[in-house]
C-alpha cells in the first residue's frame, strides 16, 4: 500500500468507526456487528502502526488508551467551572423560586435535572474533533486529562457535523455502580483498598496516568452544561437537544418544571426511583430554562443564581450495637463488622454494618452497648455515621481491636500509610488459604469452572486440598461420594450434598484442562498480593519466564512498566519463601504453563521448512502481514539474503541492492501473487 493509500484508508475506517459509534452509543441502533467493528478497528490499528504519521487525534484506537503521562498539563478554563449552592428543604427551594422571580417576574421556567455523583469535567471539541477534557481543579484551571478521557466510549471523539468551530460543554464523569462494585471485588482480591464509592473511583481513575488501565474502567460520562451561548438557541433545554443531536451523551431523565410544585414532584419520584439506576445521584439540580433569564440573574463569586442544588436527605435510623466480628478476607485484612439490632432500612431489614477498619471506630467513637445512626444514602452498603451520646449506657467500654487474627491466632501487623490490619499468615489462616484457592480456580485465573466456592470448601474440609498444587494431585476415587451435611437454615431443612460420577469426572477434566492455561494467567492465579491481571501480564511478557521472574532484583522489577516499588517489594516477599518455590516446582511437574507461549497460530504446514526474506511495499499485505503468513505456516523469516534463503518476496520499491544480492545467490525472487499461490 502506497503512503497515499494509507493516508486514504486511515481517513475513511477513522470516519466510519466514528459514525458506527455514534449509532451504537447515542443512537442506540448499531448498523454492523460487534465483529465486523472490531476487525475495522484491527485494520485501522495495523495501518496505524505502520504509517504512525497518519494517526489522527479522533482516531478511535485511542480508546484503549495512548501515552502515558507522567504529570498532567494544566488548563486554564476559558469559562470559570462554576459549583451550585445546596439545598436540603423544600422552604430553600421556595426561596430561590421567590429570588428567581423577584428578579425575572413571574414567567419562568426550570430544568430539573439529575445531579450525578461524579467529577466534573469540561470538553472542549474544536472543529467538531475533542481537543481538550479538563477537570475542574480549582474552578479557574484545571488538569488536562484527555488521553484518559478519550477512552470512554460514550464520549465521542468526532461530533456530528453541525458542530460548531469551537464548542465546549461540561458534564461529569462517573461509574456505574455495577463497574464499581466488580472493580472492587478485582481489586480486594488482589489485597488492594477497595474505594469507599463510586466517585472516588471514578476521581481516582480519571488521575491515573496510563490511559490503557483507565481504558478498562466502566467509566461513563453525562453532559449538562454549555457555557458558551449558541446562536439560536434560547433555552437551557434546547441547547441539552443541540448537544444530544451532535452525539453527545445527556440525561433522558431532565425534564421542564413549570412551578414549584413541579419540582417537588420530581424531587420526590427521584428520591425514590433513583434505588433503580445503575449510577449515583445524590441530589437534583434545578436550572431556570431561559438563557436570557440566566443572563439577568448572572452569577456570584462562586456560583450562578440561575441554578441551585437540592441534595437528597439519606435515610437514617437509630438502632442499638449489640456485638462487633473481626472477618478475616481472602487477602488476610480484617474488617470489623457490627452486628445491630435488626432494624427496617430504606426498604431492606439491615442487620449488619461495616465499620471499615480501626481508624473509622476510633473516630466514631463507637462502644459495645451504643445506639448507632445508621445510613443508606447514596452509599450501597448500610454505614454508622454516628452515636446518640443521649443513649449511652454507664457500661459501655470503648472497641478494643483485636491484636490477634480470630481464625489462626497469629500476631496482626499494620503496614505505615494502610488503615488495615493485616493477618500475615498467609499460607496457614483457613479463610486465606480458601481464598487463595478461590481465586486460583476463577474465571479470569486458572479458570476451572467444574469447581466453586462450594466444591472448594467440601475438598477444603475433607482435607483434601490446602493449596493449589493438591488440586492436581486429586484422584476420580478421592472425589466420588465425598459427601457434606448442610444444616437446616430457617425454613430450609437439613441437606446432605454429595459428588456423583459425572460431578467427579468433571472436576478431574477441568483442573486437567487448565494446564493449557498461558503463563501469565497462571502467575495472577498465583495470588501475589498487588499482583492483578494487568500487572500479571506486564511481568510474563517483560521476564518471558518464571525463572527469570524469581531471579529478578528490585531494579530489575521497578524498570518494568506500572510495577512501583509496593509492587516489587511484594513479588520478592513472595519469591522469598520456600514453601512458594516448592508451589511453583510442583506445579511445575504437573505440566503448567510457566513460559510465555511463542505466538503462531498454525495455519498448515505448507512452508515447513522453506525460509524468506521480504523486501518493499505490497498491495494487499503489509510486510508485517506477510512475515507472520509465512510463519503462521511453517516457514521462517530471515534478515538478510544469502545462501540459505529459499525466496526473496519482492514488492514494489524494494532496494536494488537487496535484488542484485538475490540474483547473485541465487535466489528466486516472487511476486505477492506467487507467494498467495504457494500458500492457498
Ligand atoms: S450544572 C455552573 N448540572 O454538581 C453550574 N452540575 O455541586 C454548572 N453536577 O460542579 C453545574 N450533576 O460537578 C450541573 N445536572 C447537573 C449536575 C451537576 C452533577 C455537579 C457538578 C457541579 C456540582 C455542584
Amino acid at each position: 500500500m502506497t503512503k497515499e493509500e494509507a493516508k486514504n484508508r486511515i481517513t475513511l475506517l477513522v470516519e466510519q468507526l466514528n459514525q458506527y459509534s455514534y449509532e451504537y452509543y447515542s443512537l442506540s441502533m448499531p448498523t454492523i456487528s460487534d465483529y465486523e467493528f472490531d476487525q475495522l478497528l484491527k485494520e485501522l490499528e495495523t495501518l496505524e502502526k505502520e504509517f504512525p504519521e497518519f494517526i489522527q487525534s479522533d482516531s478511535p484506537t485511542l480508546r484503549v488508551g495512548g501515552a502515558i503521562s507522567k504529570e498532567f498539563a494544566t488548563v486554564v478554563h476559558r469559562y470559570p467551572m462554576l459549583s451550585l449552592s445546596n439545598t436540603y428543604s423544600e422552604g430553600e427551594i421556595a426561596d430561590f423560586d421567590a429570588r428567581i422571580r423577584k428578579v425575572v417576574g413571574d414567567s419562568v421556567e426550570y430544568v430539573c435535572e439529575l445531579k450525578f455523583d461524579g467529577l466534573s469535567i469540561g470538553l472542549i471539541y474544536e472543529n467538531g474533533v475533542l481537543k481538550q477534557a479538563v477537570t475542574r481543579g480549582d474552578g479557574v484551571q484545571g488538569d488536562d486529562v484527555s488521553n484518559n478521557v478519550r477512552t470512554i466510549k460514550t464520549i465521542p471523539l468526532r461530533l456530528q457535523p453541525e458542530a460548531p468551530e469551537y464548542f465546549e460543554i461540561r458534564g461529569e464523569v462517573i461509574m456505574t455502580i455495577s463497574g464499581f462494585r466488580t472493580l472492587n471485588n478485582e481489586r480486594e482480591e488482589i489485597g488492594e483498598s477497595p474505594f469507599a464509592n463510586p466517585r472516588n473511583a471514578a476521581s481516582g481513575t480519571l488521575k491515573m496516568q496510563d490511559p490503557g488501565v483507565v481504558a478498562q474502567r466502566p467509566l461513563d460520562c453525562f453532559l449538562y452544561q454549555i457555557p458558551a451561548p449558541l446562536p439560536e438557541i434560547d433555552t437551557h433545554f434546547e441547547s441539552l437537544q443541540f448537544a444530544k443531536k451532535l452525539g453527545l451523551k445527556i440525561s433522558e431523565d431532565a425534564a421542564i418544571c413549570h412551578n414549584l410544585k413541579e419540582i417537588i414532584e420530581f424531587i420526590n419520584h427521584w428520591d425514590v426511583h433513583r434505588e433503580n439506576l445503575d449510577y449515583e445521584t445524590d441530589g437534583i439540580v434545578i436550572k431556570v430554562n431561559s438563557l436570557l433569564q440566566q443572563k439577568q440573574l448572572g452569577f456570584t463569586a462562586k456560583s450562578p443564581r440561575w441554578a441551585i442544588a437540592y441534595k437528597f436527605q439519606a435515610e437514617q435510623v437509630e438502632t442499638p450495637l449489640l456485638s462487633i466480628d473481626f472477618q478475616v478476607g481472602r487477602t488476610g485484612a480484617i474488617t470489623p463488622v457490627a452486628n445491630l439490632k435488626p432494624v427496617q432500612l430504606a426498604g431492606t431489614v439491615v442487620k449488619r454494618a461495616s465499620l471499615h477498619n480501626a481508624d473509622i471506630i476510633q473516630h466514631l467513637d463507637v462502644r459495645i452497648g451504643d445506639t448507632v445512626y445508621v445510613e443508606k444514602g447514596g452509599e450501597i452498603i448500610p454505614k454508622i455515621v454516628g452515636v446518640n451520646i443521649d443513649k449511652r449506657p454507664p457500661e459501655a467500654m470503648p472497641v478494643k481491636f483485636i491484636g490477634y487474627c480470630p481464625e489462626c491466632g497469629t500476631v496482626l501487623i499494620k503496614n505505615e500509610g494502610e488503615a488495615a490490619h493485616f493477618c500475615p499468615n498467609e499460607d496457614h489462616c483457613p479463610p486465606q488459604i480458601k481464598g487463595k484457592l478461590e481465586h486460583f480456580i476463577s474465571r479470569k485465573a486458572m479458570n476451572i469452572d467444574s469447581l466453586g466456592e462450594g466444591k472448594i470448601d467440601m475438598l477444603w474440609e475433607s482435607d483434601l486440598i490446602s493449596n493449589p498444587a493438591d488440586l492436581y494431585d486429586l484422584s476420580y476415587n478421592q472425589l466420588l461420594g465425598l459427601s457434606k451435611v448442610i444444616p437446616a437454615d430457617g425454613d430450609k431443612p437439613e441437606k446432605k450434598i454429595s459428588f456423583r460420577e459425572k460431578t467427579a469426572e468433571n472436576i478431574i477434566k477441568g483442573v486437567s484442562k487448565s494446564k493449557d492455561t498461558p503463563f501469565q494467567k497462571v502467575l495472577f492465579a498465583l495470588g501475589i498480593r498487588f499482583v492483578g491481571e494487568t500487572v500479571a501480564k506486564k511481568l510474563a511478557a517483560h521476564f518471558q519466564n518464571i525463572n527469570n521472574l524469581q531471579k529478578a532484583t528490585f531494579d530489575e522489577l521497578i524498570v518494568v512498566e506500572d510495577i512501583g516499588e509496593r509492587i516489587a517489594d511484594s513479588v520478592l516477599t513472595w519469591f522469598a519463601r520456600a514453601e512458594h518455590l516448592d508451589l511453583i516446582n510442583r506445579l511445575k511437574t504437573h505440566g503448567l504453563q510457566f513460559e510465555m507461549e511463542i505466538k503462531t497460530d498454525f495455519l498448515s504446514d505448507k512452508l515447513t521448512g522453506k525460509t524468506f526474506v521480504v523486501s518493499g511495499v505490497f498491495s494487499r499485505y503489509s510486510r508485517d502481514e506477510i512475515k507472520q503468513l509465512i510463519e503462521k505456516h511453517g516457514g521462517k523469516n530471515l534478515g538478510s539474503i544469502s545462501s540459505q534463503t529459499h525466496y526473496l518476496i519482492a514488492g514494489e520499491k524494494m532496494g536494488p541492492a537487496k535484488k542484485a544480492k538475490a540474483e547473485k545467490s541465487g535466489v528466486p525472487i516472487i511476486s505477492e501473487d506467487q507467494f498467495e499461490d504457494m500458500i492457498s
